[in-house]
């Protein structure tokens, strides 16, 4: 290979510096290999630190009668049987060692009065699971990752935006291209394998938690590069994100704020949830909030209080609250935990939702209910892989955390994502590991690829007149809220269709002024093909699945129908480039191992 552009040369590139990145860069260099990390923002600045309320591990530290089984049937219940069960089973299996191996490595858990790793209620887990840092879980998380990374002598590019994965002459994954951002300057990488790590595809809605960089970059570019993507209709929108002020709309406000005792209530003080669940659920004849709560505390008896039912059906209820006129006045409903818990408690547990909601809105939790509404927070759709060794279709190429596909079907239970990184970050770097060792990885770039990225890449600064990257953005993110948001029609979804092909000749036309480096619009210019090949994969799902499931809710079809849990919705591109066709096929769910399907068969 020849190259005029600076060249780097690894044995296990890896594309995302969040959980699963960190944790799959520790399992190659342990293996002996030679590991870089590539992140388009900065080490220790991921969407990981926004899975604020804690880590799910069947640890059994509060519940005793906690275990893996339990664990596994609430994701797959909380998933709506769209799981990968493989997937659900390594993770329930596997998570509580991956905790404690955190500890080892310096994460400062809460703890429990007899010293052990405290663990709190979260949505769909029948159990109080989730290991957390108060609710800063997602942050420590990090810290702890990055500074074993650090202590192994690993390379890490920041700011360094990956355009393009390349292969050799044999369709194997060679590499990459990037460019770094401070400069303008290209880039090239060879690798025997590539981990994508890249998180999620958030920042395509308008009111999101995703910061700047959830452009879907890995999943894109996955399909770029032939892998598959599947479950892409599957789009979480949390149910407690920030309302107002409107500067920081969609900002997190963390579940363990119901984990914690929180409830909702709607403009007339109503605790609305009792209204969305069956009525066995449903304590009547509680004659104050305080008796219901202890009626509601019965995990033996599997009751929870509605605020933590799984999240689709927390932000659905309410939508519905909301649409009916029982809204707060900037269009959310009320979280109320300063009614319930002392302030001393609340500052505790919750200090930085104390101090978000103090600094950004002037509210004192501890005295005030929070205005909060659904934001969009987490894709469950991604790359298809291979659960036990985080393979995608395309040799060379891996997969792990949000990016991936299947491990949370149709709508992931809240702590099930910090979890997930980290067991499968970890197999994400044995698969690559096993890979190499296995003597079949590629050996040369095929510049011929990244010549035309390169020049794709440039071609925005080619044009005089053109369409400002920004004015793209910012339309695309109302018209997929407004049309591939959390209720969803075929009238919308074939107009978000329609829209989605006229945004393409749009990103054709950017023109960008000024140089290459730091240049904000260029980058933004070089985010939209993955954003726009995301989006269209989300429509073409959205349309096809004819029910409703977790994370997609058509309101002409509100009903599941079990001929849609036979498969996922399964696409790949015909011709490798963002603007290539698209195919979608039906890719039959894995066959469901007898002794996993009676786990799914108890009742409670
Ligand atoms: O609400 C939260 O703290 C988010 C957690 C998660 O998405 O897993």
């Amino acid at each position: 290979m020849t190259s005029s552009y600076e060249h780097h040369d690894y044995d296990v590139l890896i594309i995302g510096a969040g959980g699963a990145g960190l944790r799959a860069a520790i399992e190659a260099k342990q293996r002996g290999l030679k590991v870089g990390i590539i992140t388009k923002s900065l080490l220790g600045k991921a969407h990981t630190v926004m899975a604020e309320g804690g880590m799910a591990a069947a640890m059994g530290n509060v519940s005793a009668e906690d275990n893996w089984q339990v664990h596994f049937r609430d994701t797959m219940r909380g998933g709506k049987f769209l799981n990968n069960n493989r997937m659900a089973e390594l993770h329930a299996k596997e998570s509580p060692d991956r905790v404690r191996e955190l500890e080892q490595w310096g994460a400062l858990f809460d703890r429990t009065k007899e010293g052990k790793i405290l663990q709190r209620d979260f949505g769909g887990h029948r159990y109080a699971r989730l290991a957390h840092v108060g609710d800063r879980t997602g942050l420590e998380l990090i810290r702890t990752l990055q500074q074993k990374v650090v202590s192994m002598d690993t390379d890490v590019f920041m700011e360094c935006k990956v355009l393009k994965l390349v292969h050799d002459e044999n369709g194997r994954i060679a590499g990459c291209v990037a460019y770094w951002r401070p400069t303008g300057e290209f880039v090239t990488f060879s690798a025997k394998a590539i981990i994508l790590a890249t998180g999620g595809a958030g920042k395509s809605w308008k009111f999101t938690s995703n910061s700047w960089e959830g452009t879907g970059d890995g999943h894109a570019m996955a399909l770029w590069a032939g892998a598959q993507l599947i479950d892409m209709e599957c789009i979480q929108f949390h149910p407690t994100g920030m309302v107002w002020p409107l500067s920081v709309r969609g900002l997190l406000v963390t579940e363990g704020v119901r984990g914690d005792g929180g409830v909702l209530r709607n403009s007339e003080g109503q605790r609305f949830m009792f209204n969305y669940v069956a009525p066995m659920f449903r304590d009547e004849t509680a004659e104050s909030e305080e008796e219901g709560d202890k009626w509601y505390d019965d995990h033996a008896a599997g009751r929870r209080p509605p605020e933590l039912l799984p999240r689709d059906e927390v932000a659905r209820a309410i939508n519905s609250e909301v649409k009916a006129g029982r809204g707060t006045p900037h269009g959310g409903v009320y979280l109320d935990i300063a009614s319930r818990r002392t302030p001393e408690f609340i500052r505790r547990r919750l200090p930085s939702m104390y101090h978000q909601f103090m600094e950004l809105a002037g509210v004192d939790i501890t005295s005030e209910p929070m205005e909060i509404g659904p934001t969009c927070h987490y894709i469950m759709g991604g790359v298809k892989v291979d659960a036990d060794s985080a393979a995608t279709l395309v040799p060379g190429l891996f997969a792990a955390g949000e990016c991936a596909g299947g491990m949370h079907g149709a709508n992931r239970l809240g702590g099930n994502s910090l979890s997930d990184l980290v067991v499968f970050g970890r197999r994400a770097g044995m698969g690559a590991a096993d890979y190499i060792e296995s003597g079949q990885a590629a050996t040369s770039l095929d510049m011929s690829e990244v010549e035309e990225a390169v020049q794709e890449a440039l071609a925005p600064f080619d044009r005089t007149e053109g369409e400002n990257p920004y004015d793209i953005q910012r339309d695309l993110q109302e018209m997929m809220q407004l049309n591939v948001g959390i209720i969803r029609t075929a009238g919308e979804i074939e107009d978000a269709i329609t829209q989605l092909e006229t945004f393409t000749d749009r990103v054709k036309n950017i023109a960008v002024k000024g140089g290459r480096a730091y240049n904000p619009g260029w980058n933004l210019a070089t985010d939209l093909p993955a954003m726009l090949t995301v989006c269209k994969t989300v429509a073409r799902g959205a349309s096809l699945r004819k029910e409703s499931r977790g994370g997609h809710t058509r309101e002409d079809f509100p009903k599941a129908d079990p001929e849609f849990a036979k498969f996922n919705f399964a696409h790949t591109t015909s011709g490798g480039n963002w603007d290539s066709e698209i195919v979608t096929v039906e890719s039959p769910l894995l066959p469901m191992p007898d002794e996993l399907k009676a786990l799914l068969e108890e009742t409670k």
